[in-house]
């Protein structure tokens, strides 16, 4: 499964295109699902562009209350009337957990939108209640990596992340891994050790909800995936799709990965 997470960019009008661009590229193509998560400005336009194609729609953020005083907030409620299928919780930008962090910011500034395993644990719960999947995302920072606690780092957000989830709520979601250090730095995780930290991954959810929610959840690699690398990753036993951030603001790019994508598994299947 491949999900294209395109950030703050694009207005309307400019997401519209890029659906319209992108949707005739990836159509038809076999055993591949194909998700764009455009800002929520441009949801409902770029859902109508996308109307009787195979490309599904997707958040980039949910609140987990259905309605109330929540300024700024998006309930899931909202997203699911207006045919969402995905919405991606907990990215590392929104868990204040930056590759880049920008100097003339303080750490509390840098922290702005402060999603914790808590928050997200609700927000997956919620998403869920609504019949919409989460992508959700965990991952180490550069500092916990070079600290040699990246598995422990992984398997405790897995656990906090989704606990109290049954294990046929567990078995239908997807999991990104995107390590921090990776995301918009042109540095991918190289493919040995992201099919090594999905394995980890898989293991956790088979330690927490049994060996079905294990073989059936997706996992995602992300972080700095081009039409370049994709293949090399994509390949890897453990890694089921990939979520996609700079790659996935160019139509040709992204569908190139899609491509990738639909070979690799079409020859799995085989
Ligand atoms: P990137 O972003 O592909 O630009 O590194 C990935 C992500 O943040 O999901």
């Amino acid at each position: 499964m491949i999900a294209g997470n395109w950030k703050m960019h694009k207005t309307v009008s400019e997401a519209v295109s890029l659906a319209k661009d992108l949707g005739p590229r990836v159509e038809g193509l076999e055993k591949v699902e194909v998700a764009l998560c455009p800002p929520a400005t441009a949801l409902w336009a770029v859902g109508q562009a996308l109307a009787g194609s195979s490309v599904a729609l997707g958040a980039q953020d949910v609140f987990w209350a259905d309605q109330g005083a929540f300024t700024g907030m998006i309930s899931p409620v909202m997203l699911k009337e207006i045919g969402c299928k995905y919405v991606i919780i907990g990215h590392s930008e929104r868990r204040g957990r930056f590759g880049k962090p920008d100097e003339s910011l303080s750490e509390e500034a840098g922290r702005v939108f402060g999603d914790t395993d808590a928050s997200v644990n609700l927000k997956v719960k919620a998403a869920l209640a609504h019949d919409l999947v989460p992508i959700m995302c965990v991952g180490e920072t550069l500092g916990e990596r070079d600290g040699g606690v990246t598995d422990e780092i992984i398997a405790e957000q897995v656990a906090r992340d989704l606990s109290g989830l049954s294990a046929a709520q567990v078995a239908g979601m997807v999991i990104a891994y995107e390590p921090v250090w990776a995301i918009g730095t042109g540095r991918a995780c190289e493919a040995a050790e992201a099919n090594r930290v999905i394995g980890q991954i898989r293991q956790a959810v088979e330690h927490g909800f049994g060996k079905q929610a294990g073989a059936s959840i997706r996992v995602q690699y992300g972080g700095s995936v081009t039409d370049k690398n994709a293949h090399e990753l994509l390949s890897r036993p453990e890694i089921d799709g990939a979520l996609v951030g700079g790659a996935s603001l160019d139509a040709s790019r992204f569908s190139l990965i899609v491509q990738a994508a639909s070979v690799i598994a079409r020859e799995v299947s085989k």
